[in-house]
């Protein structure tokens, strides 16, 4: 089935869930044909939930030692092209480019974990799992939807976005069967799946920035510390730094689509959902969470 959607990306259901038709042909080829080498890290979100941060924060830890932070990839490339979609990059059939890459690669899609290919999974290769309050999750999405949408389209209301939400029927599916997915597989296999929380890194990134080095496998030595090397990490990863930057200003990661880089950093706050949604919205998107994660000992959101 097809649905029209959630402007400007048509979906199609796929294995059960919705996928943005255009990455759909690149998801069934890397379904088949991705291999997973055994020391991949992967990067994996529910779209708005803090991705563009955890590649940016991944890649900085783990290139910490081959540039110096003044001259770091980071201050002149998006952290999306540091670390591919690879959802994007099959899809535009340039899957050779992540052969080419050396290891140990950063990689990154938005699939729920039943449609990760195989290789993934069986490799037990390391995951990252970034979450956030559905809330601000909606908000976000729908700012950059709207940014996404061609000129000839209509902007998409809010209200509308929100009924799609709560229904789940919006590109990559519920984000709670998303989040829950990925939660439960954090719980069985913690030293394989990190299940990491967005507002948890605002609140405290220098724990956040000591357990991903930890858990990558590359933990910051007591010199390191001492120098304040977790600390140039947070500052150079910051909202406040990239979205200062001129590549991220004016840059453009899609020739194909009205979007420019900086829709990559709009707010980067925790409860901008106030200030779009009536505090019955919110309830009812609070009620949704509460019922979808009962039992599963995960909380999101709240505070409605
Ligand atoms: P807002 O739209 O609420 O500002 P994703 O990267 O998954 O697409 O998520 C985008 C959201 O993360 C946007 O949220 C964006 O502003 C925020 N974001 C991007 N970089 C960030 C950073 N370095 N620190 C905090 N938030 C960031």
């Amino acid at each position: 089935p097809l649905e029209e959607g959630w402007a400007p990306v048509r979906t199609r259901k796929f294995q059960g869930f919705w996928i943005p038709e255009p990455v759909l042909p690149g998801i069934m080829d890397m379904q088949q044909n991705f291999k997973a080498r055994p020391d991949d890290l992967f990067v994996l979100s529910y779209p708005k939930s803090g991705t563009t941060w955890l590649k940016a924060l991944t890649y900085a830890i783990m290139t910490r030692t081959q540039y110096p932070f003044d001259h770091h990839p980071l201050l002149g490339q998006n952290p999306h092209d540091c670390v591919p979609f690879m959802d994007r990059t099959y899809a535009k059939g340039q899957a050779s480019e992540l052969d080419a890459m050396p290891s140990p690669r950063i990689l990154n899609t938005h699939l729920p974990y039943p449609l990760l290919p195989d290789s993934i999974k069986s490799l037990c290769c390391k995951v990252i799992y970034v979450c956030r309050d559905p809330k601000d999750v909606l908000v976000s999405r729908w700012y950059f939807s709207n940014r996404m949408r061609l000129q000839s389209m209509e902007p998409i209301p809010f209200t509308k976005a929100f009924e799609m939400f709560c229904e789940g029927s919006c590109p990559y599916g519920s984000v709670w069967e998303h989040v829950l997915e990925y939660w439960e597989e954090s719980q069985r296999r913690p030293e394989k799946v990190l299940f990491l929380k967005y507002e948890e890194i605002l609140e405290d990134p220098l724990r956040s920035v000591l357990r991903l080095a930890e858990f990558m496998g590359c933990p910051f030595s007591p010199e390191e510390e001492k120098e304040g090397v977790v600390e140039e990490v947070i500052k150079l990863c910051s909202f406040d730094k990239l979205k200062s930057l001129e590549v991220n200003k004016t840059g453009k990661l899609h020739p194909d689509f009205p979007l420019t880089n900086d829709s990559y950093f709009r707010k980067g706050e925790a409860g901008d959902w106030r200030n779009h949604m009536s505090p019955e919205m919110a309830r009812k998107l609070d009620r949704i969470t509460e019922q979808k994660l009962e039992g599963s000992g995960l909380t999101l959101g709240g505070v409605a």
